[in-house]
C-alpha cells in the first residue's frame, strides 16, 4: 500500500512537472503558485469546485483512461478521441475519428453530468460503444476524475 502511494506520488509529480514545463518554457524551478493554478478546482462549477483535481489526476490513470486517450490539443486520439475540449463538444464530432454507430446516434453535447453517466457504465449508457471499459463505479472518484478532465482538456 505505502509502495503505491509512493508510486502515484512519483506519477504525479511527473505530470504536474509536464504541465508546468508546457505552461511556461522556463527553466526556473517550478513555483508553488503555477501548481495550485494548473490543478486547482475553485473555478469549477459545483459539485467540481470541492473536488480533489490532483486525486482525479491519478484516477485518470489508474482507470486507464489515458492508455486510450489523450488530453492535450493537438495530440491526436489514441484508441479512443483526443478529449481536448470536450466538454460543450458534441458526441461523437470529432473529425477524423471512427466512432461507433451507437456513439454516432447519441444526441448530446457533452456536460461534467454526461460524462458522469458515461464513464459510470459505457456499454448501458451506449449500448455498442466501442469505448470497451467497464465504468467507474465510486461517485467520489468519478467527481474527481470529471474535475481534473475539466481542468486538463480546457487549458
Ligand atoms: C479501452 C479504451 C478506452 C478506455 C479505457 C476509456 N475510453 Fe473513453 N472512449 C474510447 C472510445 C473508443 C470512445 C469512442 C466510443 C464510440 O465511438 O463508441 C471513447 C469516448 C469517450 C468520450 C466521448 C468523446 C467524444 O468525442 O464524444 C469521453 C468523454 C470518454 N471516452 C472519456 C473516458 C474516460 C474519462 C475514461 C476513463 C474513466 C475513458 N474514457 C476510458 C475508449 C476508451
Amino acid at each position: 500500500m505505502a509502495r503505491n502511494k509512493l508510486r502515484t506520488a512519483g506519477v504525479l509529480s511527473g505530470v504536474a512537472a509536464t504541465l508546468l514545463l508546457a505552461a511556461c518554457s522556463n527553466d526556473a524551478p517550478a513555483s508553488p503558485e503555477a501548481a495550485t493554478e494548473a490543478l486547482s478546482a475553485a473555478s469549477l462549477p459545483p459539485p467540481y469546485n470541492e473536488a480533489d483535481v490532483a486525486a482525479g489526476e491519478g484516477l485518470f490513470l489508474v482507470h486507464k483512461c489515458g492508455s486510450c486517450h489523450f488530453l492535450e490539443a493537438g495530440a491526436g486520439n489514441r484508441i479512443g478521441p483526443n478529449l481536448h475540449g470536450v466538454f460543450d463538444r458534441r458526441a461523437a464530432s470529432l473529425e477524423g475519428f471512427a466512432y461507433s454507430e451507437a456513439f454516432k446516434t447519441l444526441d448530446l453535447a457533452w456536460t461534467p453530468e454526461e460524462v458522469d453517466r458515461l464513464i459510470t457504465d459505457p456499454k448501458a449508457f451506449a449500448p455498442g460503444t466501442s469505448m470497451f471499459y467497464n465504468g467507474v463505479y465510486d461517485e467520489t472518484e468519478r467527481k474527481n476524475l470529471i474535475a481534473y478532465l475539466m481542468v486538463a482538456t480546457s487549458n
